[in-house]
């Protein structure tokens, strides 16, 4: 494997972009190749199956295309496929679950730790499983929060119906006193304003999304695998739909203009 083949990134939409954000800062002269299911999102209210069988063919995707490790940009696909698509392919994988998890970990106090995601991540129990698993005593405490999606993608972030709709999910979380919330979605970010505001300033927002690509650059490293080139890295964007608003939406959550944008046509995950 070559270091200066681009790493790979996937998720069930644009929601992995904040995860490319991250990674513009901490990986800039890496190429980057991103997927974005547009056509099949959400994957989150999704059987295990089908996203399994999902991811499966957006891996391939990028296989093609000569990565030299996938990011799972999607919790969901996370949560439920990971482990397969370890098995299926044989090239580094680095999922959103296990980093976020470990920063959490690191960061509660009093350990009582929140996690929200989509319904399948929460009802999986990704995140309260592998929290368990590290330490006992921990109270884990899950709330499924699927409106953030599209309120995320229609960039409904200063709106008063959010902070309503976050009120109405966070409340519980609140009185539970955790000290710690885990953003399991790869969406949540780009709510991050709100959402700390509901819950406080005392208590610590984790995005998944950036501890895993912190996660990446070791990697990386440690498989010498690293672009050591002092270029700024290619980044190339395919998407399965290309939606009226995509461009708009995609600069909210990348935090710039999207350029070297490319529609597939969905047969070509098959
Ligand atoms: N971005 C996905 C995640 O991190 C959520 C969107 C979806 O439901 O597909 O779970």
């Amino acid at each position: 494997m070559n270091r200066t083949n681009p790493v790979g990134v996937f998720d069930s939409g644009i929601g992995g972009l904040t995860v490319v954000k991250e990674l513009d800062q901490i990986l800039p002269n890496e190429n980057l190749i991103y997927f974005g299911d547009t056509a099949r999102v959400p994957y989150g209210s999704k059987s295990n199956e089908t996203v399994i069988e999902y991811s499966k063919q957006d891996a391939k995707f990028l296989l093609n295309k000569n990565v030299k490790m996938i990011i799972v940009a999607c919790n969901t696909a996370s949560s439920v496929a990971l482990k397969e698509l370890r098995k299926s392919f044989d090239i580094p994988i680095v999922g959103m679950i296990e980093p976020g998890v470990k920063a959490a970990i690191e960061k509660t106090k009093n350990g009582k730790i929140g996690v929200i995601g989509t319904h399948s991540t929460i009802n999986n129990k990704a995140y309260s499983r592998e929290l368990l698993k590290q330490n006992k005593k921990l109270q884990v405490y899950e709330k499924a929060c699927p409106l953030f999606v599209p309120l995320a993608e229609e960039g409904m972030i200063d709106h008063p119906a959010t902070k309503l709709i976050a009120e109405d999910y966070l409340t519980e979380l609140k009185k539970k006193k955790v000290d710690t919330l885990i953003l399991g979605c790869t969406h949540y970010p780009i709510l991050s304003k709100v959402i700390q505001e509901i819950m406080g300033n005392n208590v610590t927002l984790i995005d998944s999304g950036k501890a895993a690509s912190s996660i990446v650059e070791s990697y990386l490293q440690g498989r010498g695998l690293r672009n050591e080139s002092h270029q700024i890295g290619k980044r190339e964007y395919y998407v399965s739909d290309l939606p009226q608003k995509f461009k708009t939406i995609a600069s909210t959550f990348l935090g710039k203009p999207i350029s070297d944008l490319r529609k597939i046509d969905l047969e070509e995950l098959f």
